[in-house]
């Protein structure tokens, strides 16, 4: 059984989302948090999922002790000893601070047992993570995050950004947990009540073989970057979906962006150093056409092919959905480019089921496929992914 976690505002389309993927399934939906399932992960894509907790099993514990002893157990003996792994603690009830100090407890606890009998677990923990969310109704309880402890290794934080960053665009590597490697195993542990909750345990390669559908995000919440000097707020999508991807807009790169205008996916691009073709009927804030990387193209986003594959296609254009999935398989299918990020927009609900084509069509294209309704989107879903 998976538990799979959703806004409160997502979850019929989770549901409808589900039974399109398995429609033999039987499913509970666990009210305010998301659908337990018994499917398979294997070739599942699942837009209105934010976080996805294999093997779920709802558990009780009548203390703080019994919560670290759950936890532990969880660990011990199913983990190798000498690799990876990361706990996502955070509680799911009440108002206040309340659930943040339990699980506070909770985890003192856990780090307090491995340092008496289980160092070889507490050499391997790398980071007990906080979501920051800043929406959530139930923050997480890690509000300063732990030092990682000594020997975790460097391949678990995210790479810094090659060359120096002006200020500008937060979020980002910075703020991000590291991508899951093929050595990281997790566990993820919700407290619905003060003694009742779930628990998941993902040995590696698990976490990251389904990294589109588990997210190194506790909660597979993401914290909406910041800035306000870009030209609308659309930014926080791009920068959003570069989180998640664990991969990000560099240096020297080249990138198209399609529908471009007033410019601020362009702002992000620049302002990393990389060269931009922008292209939309109408021009991108004067500042931005002025940059000497930014070259304007006024054109029809449908026709604009790139003279050679680009790293980037990022495309956030108003179109029917239908037209931006078969412009994303037409770029994928040609090798247009290396990376992508495109904005799916929708009215109404009613055409979700357009997402099982593109679910069938693109992972077989792609080294990595993500598609996730962000946290940053509204009625939009993002596809985004490596070639
Ligand atoms: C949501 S806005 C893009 C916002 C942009 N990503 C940003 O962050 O500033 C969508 C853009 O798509 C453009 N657009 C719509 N259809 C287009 C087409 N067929 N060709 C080029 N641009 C198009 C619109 O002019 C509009 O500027």
């Amino acid at each position: 059984m998976s538990l799979f976690l959703a806004d409160s505002d997502s979850l019929t389309f989770l549901a409808d989302e589900l039974r399109r993927s398995a429609p033999e399934a039987a499913q509970t939906e666990i009210a305010g948090l998301g659908i337990a399932a018994d499917v398979k992960l294997d070739g599942l894509w699942l837009a209105f999922a934010r976080q996805t907790l294999p093997e779920a099993v709802e558990v009780s514990a009548a203390s703080i002790n019994a919560w670290a002893d759950r936890i532990i157990d969880a660990v011990a003996g199913h983990f190798p000893d000498d690799q990876p792994w990361r706990l996502h603690l955070w509680p799911h009830y009440g108002e206040g601070r309340a659930g943040q100090n339990r699980c506070e407890l909770i985890l003192a606890s856990v780090i307090e047992r491995m340092k008496k009998k289980r160092r070889h677990l507490l050499r391997s923990f790398v980071d007990a993570e906080s979501s920051g969310s800043r929406t959530s109704p139930h923050p997480n309880p890690f509000a300063s995050r732990l030092r990682s402890p000594k020997g975790a290794r460097e391949s678990e934080f995210l790479p810094r950004p090659a060359g120096g960053e002006r200020a500008g665009v937060r979020g980002g590597s910075d703020s991000s947990p590291a991508p899951f490697t093929p050595q990281t195993s997790l566990v993820q542990c919700i407290l619905t009540s003060p003694e009742a909750g779930w628990l998941s345990t993902s040995l590696a390669p698990l976490p990251h073989a389904h990294r589109h559908l588990i997210s190194s995000f506790p909660r597979g919440e993401v914290p909406l970057a910041d800035d306000k000097s870009a030209p609308s707020r659309a930014f926080t999508k791009l920068v959003e979906s570069e989180q998640r991807l664990g991969r990000r807009i560099e240096r020297g790169q080249t990138c198209v962006d399609l529908g471009a205008s007033p410019g601020s996916w362009s702002y992000v691009a620049i302002q990393r150093g990389a060269h931009v073709i922008a292209v939309d009927r109408s021009e991108l804030r004067e500042d931005l056409m002025r940059s000497p990387r930014l070259r304007f193209e006024a054109a029809d986003a449908f026709k604009y092919q790139p003279s050679q594959t680009v790293d980037w296609l990022v495309c956030d254009v108003i179109a029917a959905p239908q037209r931006s999935i078969d412009l994303l398989l037409e770029w994928l299918r040609d090798k247009r480019m290396r990376n992508f990020v495109v904005t799916l927009k929708f009215k109404g609900h009613d055409e979700y089921p357009l997402l099982e084509s593109l679910k069938r069509d693109a992972p077989p294209l792609c080294a990595e496929f993500h598609l996730t309704r962000l946290c940053a989107n509204k009625n939009e879903v993002c596809a985004f992914g490596v070639v």
